[in-house]
């Protein structure tokens, strides 16, 4: 067996009602909350979760300006901020790109540099981040258990990751109940994304028996519940479920890292403003067609964590396209804006992150590339 490392230090705090206990977890963990930074969107504003901190609490200072997919300059305004206030502790709140933010903001504060120096680099912080609790409202990114936060490069057609272990939050606080006022659409979008993460690690080289315990039992919570949440957004059992999926997919990326999917969703994502999600799935079922061979028993592992009845993994690639089908993705990149006159451009783009391909289970040409997105033009 090779070698593995796996570190998550993150407090997980699972279940309903788990937000109410804010305080009491901050206090068990000794956080200092002399003075809190609450980074959240209009939305966990609009449902009362930034007033519900400032009442708990006596210094908190609301920041809600995020963005989704947030970008550099965003991430470089709200830093400067928040630095203002100098806080002790920062609670985000929010989807992914709330959570990613905030992360940024925490290491920014307490390491010298602009933002752009960190992107990308291994190890991005020489100093601890602000410590940060993070309250996720939507399922999808799992990056209230990550070292990892995106952010965009509008200008350059870049969405990269900052790395640091500094980045894991102390806290992470999944409260199901904060996710059942997510529209379907962002529920089918934030779900896939997990479901993503978890098969993408899965097939990774740098897969390890611990992460694949964690993508395998994402993938069958994502694939068994999603459908429900998505169709009755009230259903808790099923938020429930779906959000401990997200949480594995994220703790199997960790480990594990994302791969071509992700690589080319974010080019989508950037290139067309598609939310990552929705990016993710017009890619997934693609790359695991591509991926074949190269990934037969992981292919097969996915099948029986499906329940699918089949030995061949294309009928198994064929029932993760219907799965996806099924939230209503369009059936080409073409309604999505994207043209045969793109390919070129996109298909540079992705080959310039090439570094990021070594754990692939098959490594695509510039060729392979393009062939995957002329077909996409054409079908699904
Ligand atoms: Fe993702």
């Amino acid at each position: 067996m090779k070698t593995f490392k796996h570190h998550m230090p993150t407090k997980v705090i699972f279940g309903r009602k788990t937000f109410l206990k804010l305080k009491d977890e901050c206090e068990s963990a000794k956080l200092d909350t002399s003075k809190i930074a609450v980074i959240c969107g209009k939305s966990a504003l609009h449902h009362g979760y930034a007033d519900f901190v400032k009442k708990q609490f006596e210094n908190v200072e609301i920041f809600d300006d995020v963005m989704s997919d947030p970008s550099v300059e965003l991430a470089k305004e709200l830093t400067e901020k928040v630095k203002d206030f100098n806080p002790s502790l920062i609670v985000a709140i929010g989807g992914g790109s709330a959570i990613d933010l905030a992360k940024v903001i925490s290491g920014l504060l307490n390491n010298e540099g602009d933002v752009e120096e960190f992107i990308g680099v291994p190890e991005c912080f020489k100093n601890p981040a602000v410590p940060l609790v993070a309250v996720p409202t939507t399922s999808g990114s799992g990056s209230e258990v990550t070292p990892y936060a995106v952010l965009t490069n509008k200008k350059e057609w870049k969405k990269a990751p900052l790395i640091s272990s500094y980045l894991f939050p102390v806290i992470a606080i999944d409260d199901p109940e904060l996710t059942v006022t997510m529209p379907s659409h962002v529920t089918a979008n934030t779900g896939i994304d997990a479901l993503t993460h978890c098969m993408e690690a899965l097939v990774s080289k740098r897969a390890t028996p611990i992460s694949k315990l964690y993508s395998l039992e994402g993938i069958k919570l994502i694939t068994k519940y999603l459908p429900r949440a998505f169709g009755n957004p009230r259903d808790i059992e099923a938020r429930e479920k779906v959000m401990l999926g997200s949480m594995f997919g994220g703790m199997a990326i960790t480990d594990a890292g994302a791969g071509l999917v992700h690589t080319l969703a974010h080019i989508l994502g950037v290139m067309y403003d598609i939310p990552h999600g929705l990016a993710n799935a017009m890619f997934l079922s693609a790359v695991l067609e591509f991926y074949g061979l190269s990934a037969k028993d992981e292919l097969l592992s996915i099948g029986r964590a499906m329940e699918i009845e089949s030995s061949n993994i294309y009928e198994i690639v064929e029932k993760i396209k219907e799965f996806l089908r099924f939230f209503g993705k369009p059936e080409t990149l073409k309604p999505l804006g994207v043209s045969e006159d793109d390919i070129s451009s996109f298909v540079s783009l992705a080959m310039a992150k090439k570094f990021l391909m070594t754990n692939l289970p098959r490594i695509p040409s510039e060729k392979d590339i393009r062939t995957i997105l002329e077909k996409l033009l054409k079908n699904s």
